[in-house]
């Protein structure tokens, strides 16, 4: 690939990889979703942003069933030394989760006690069903016993950029997945 950005150290999944692969776990979802109706006769998706953007778009524009969109935002509070503490919801649904089929997209799946929390929220709430479709999965890092329902790639411990993963809020728009080169972050300047 040419133009990489200065940041990857190793761009592991390119666009048409992560396409492909996307369709296939679509297939799997549709199936899956196909074998009993979905209350009030649709799933509703739920991105958490900002990271999902991307891959939430590829797989909404593949995926044939009747769907809606709706988005949140969660915050992980951090003392300083993790980030991993206490997520918030900091943007909720405007949709009514009573009684509701909801498939969670996300970009990544670290300790998995972001996920964990919403999953609970969402329950909490009054969800029929929660089932979670995440892009990347890091298993090494997992704090919650969470597993994902669908997974396109599982991925070994490391910093990644692209594809909806940022680095300081930039570079989520790069159309791949990388590993970053963490050495050059020490005196990075946009
Ligand atoms: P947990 O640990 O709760 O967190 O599963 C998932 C969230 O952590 C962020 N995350 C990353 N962001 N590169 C990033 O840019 C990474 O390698 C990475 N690993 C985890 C991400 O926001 C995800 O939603
Ligand atoms: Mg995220």
């Amino acid at each position: 690939m040419k133009n990489l950005h200065p940041l990857v150290k190793k761009v592991l999944f390119t666009r048409e990889d992560i396409l492909k692969r996307t369709k296939e776990v679509t297939e799997e979802i549709e199936r899956y979703y196909n074998l009993e109706p979905l209350a009030d006769n649709s799933l509703l998706v739920v991105g958490l942003l900002k990271g999902c953007v991307p891959f939430y778009t590829d797989f909404c524009m593949n995926c044939n069933l009747t769907m809606e969109m709706d988005f949140m935002v969660v915050s992980s509070y951090n003392g300083g030394i993790s980030s991993d503490l206490d997520p918030t919801v900091s943007l909720d649904l405007k949709t009514d989760v009573r009684g509701r089929d909801i498939l969670i997209v996300e970009d990544i799946i670290d300790t998995g006690l972001t996920l964990d929390y919403v999953k609970n929220y969402l329950f909490r709430k009054g969800a029929k069903s929660v089932k979670i479709l995440t892009m990347l999965d890091k298993p090494s890092g997992r704090r919650t016993d969470l597993v994902p329902d669908w997974s396109c790639f599982t991925i070994e411990p490391a910093f990644i950029i692209g594809y909806g993963l940022d680095y300081q809020e930039k570079i989520r728009n790069l159309p791949y997945v990388a590993i970053c080169d963490t050495e050059k972050l020490k005196d990075w300047k946009w």
